[in-house]
C-alpha cells in the first residue's frame, strides 16, 4: 500500500489489489472506521461493482477510485444529486486529460464519433451508515484510462483516454485531479443543486434527444428527453405526457436510423 496523494488535503491510499474499492469503503464504514473524507484506489478488482448489480472489469492501466464523502451539512433532497456532481467531476477531469466528452444521462462520461458513443468511464454512487447513524455517500469512479484495446464485448461500446488521445496518461495525477474535483463539487451541493444541474445539463449530450429509457422495473419509456427535475431526474416527454425517470437505462438516438444502445 502506498500513499499517491499530492496537492489534495485528503490522502488517496492506494492498493494493489481488492475485491471492490467501493465495497471496502463501505466495510469501513459500517464497521465505525471512517469519520472525514476518504479514498481509496486499486492496480485491479477482483469483484468490481457496476451500475444496477452489474460487473465492473479491471482493463488494463484503468482508474477505479472510490471516495467516502460525510453528508454531513447537505439537504436531503440533495443526496440523489451526488451521482450529478460526480460526473462532473469526472467529466472535467477527463477535459483535463485533453479528451473531448461529454455526460450520459445518469453519469457516464463519453466519447461521441460517428453519429455514436464510446463510454470512457463508469460512475457507482451507494450510501452507507455508521453504527452511530453518519451518513454517507460512496462514490466509485472508473476510468478507461490506458488500455489500447478494450473488450468487445461489453454492454456499451468503450474507449480509453489513450485510444482517443494517442498517448498514455499518469494515473496518479489524475486520480489527485478526480478526488479534488469530486471534492470542491460536493462542496458545490451543499450550496444548493441550481447551479450544479444548470453546469450538468450544459454538458448532458442526452437533453434534447430521443431517448428510450429501460426503467429498474423492467418499464420502457420512449420519448425525447426535454429537461433535468430538481433531483437530478430525466424528464422524458412521451406524447402529452412528461415522465420523470430516477434511475434508468437510458439508450440515445445521436441521429435516425442510428440508435446508440446502452
Ligand atoms: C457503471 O458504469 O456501471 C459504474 C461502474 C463503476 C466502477 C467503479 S471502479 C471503482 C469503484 N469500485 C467498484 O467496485 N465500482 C466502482
Amino acid at each position: 500500500m502506498t500513499d499517491i496523494s499530492k496537492g489534495n488535503s485528503v490522502f488517496i491510499e492506494h492498493l494493489s489489489t481488492i475485491d471492490s474499492t467501493n465495497a471496502l469503503l463501505k466495510r469501513r464504514i459500517a464497521a465505525g472506521e471512517l469519520s472525514g473524507i476518504t479514498a481509496v484506489s486499486a492496480d485491479e478488482q477482483t469483484a468490481g461493482r457496476g451500475r444496477r448489480g452489474r460487473t465492473w472489469l479491471t482493463t488494463e492501466g484503468s482508474l477505479m477510485l472510490s471516495a467516502a464523502f460525510p453528508l454531513t451539512g447537505i439537504d436531503p433532497d440533495s443526496i440523489p444529486l451526488v451521482s450529478i456532481a460526480a460526473a462532473l467531476a469526472t467529466w472535467s477531469t477527463i477535459r483535463f486529460a485533453g479528451v473531448n466528452c461529454a455526460i450520459k444521462w445518469p453519469n457516464d462520461v463519453i466519447t461521441l464519433s460517428d453519429g455514436g458513443y464510446h463510454k470512457l468511464s463508469g460512475i457507482l454512487s451507494e450510501l452507507a451508515s455508521s453504527p452511530c447513524g453518519e451518513l454517507f455517500a460512496v462514490i466509485g469512479i472508473g476510468i478507461n484510462v490506458n488500455c489500447n484495446n478494450m473488450p468487445e464485448n461489453l454492454m456499451q461500446p468503450a474507449s480509453s483516454l489513450l485510444i482517443e488521445k494517442g498517448t498514455e496518461t499518469e494515473l496518479e495525477p489524475l486520480a489527485n485531479r478526480l478526488l479534488s474535483e469530486l471534492i470542491s463539487e460536493m462542496e458545490a451541493l451543499k450550496q444548493g443543486s441550481g447551479a450544479l444541474l444548470s453546469r450538468f445539463a450544459e454538458s448532458c449530450v442526452t437533453l434534447g434527444k430521443s431517448v428510450e429509457a429501460q426503467c429498474m422495473d423492467g418499464t420502457i419509456i420512449t420519448g425525447e428527453a426535454v429537461a433535468l427535475g430538481p433531483r437530478g431526474r430525466l424528464l422524458i416527454k412521451t406524447g402529452e405526457r412528461t415522465v420523470a425517470v430516477g434511475a434508468a437505462d437510458v439508450s440515445v438516438h445521436f441521429q435516425k436510423n442510428k440508435p446508440a444502445e446502452e
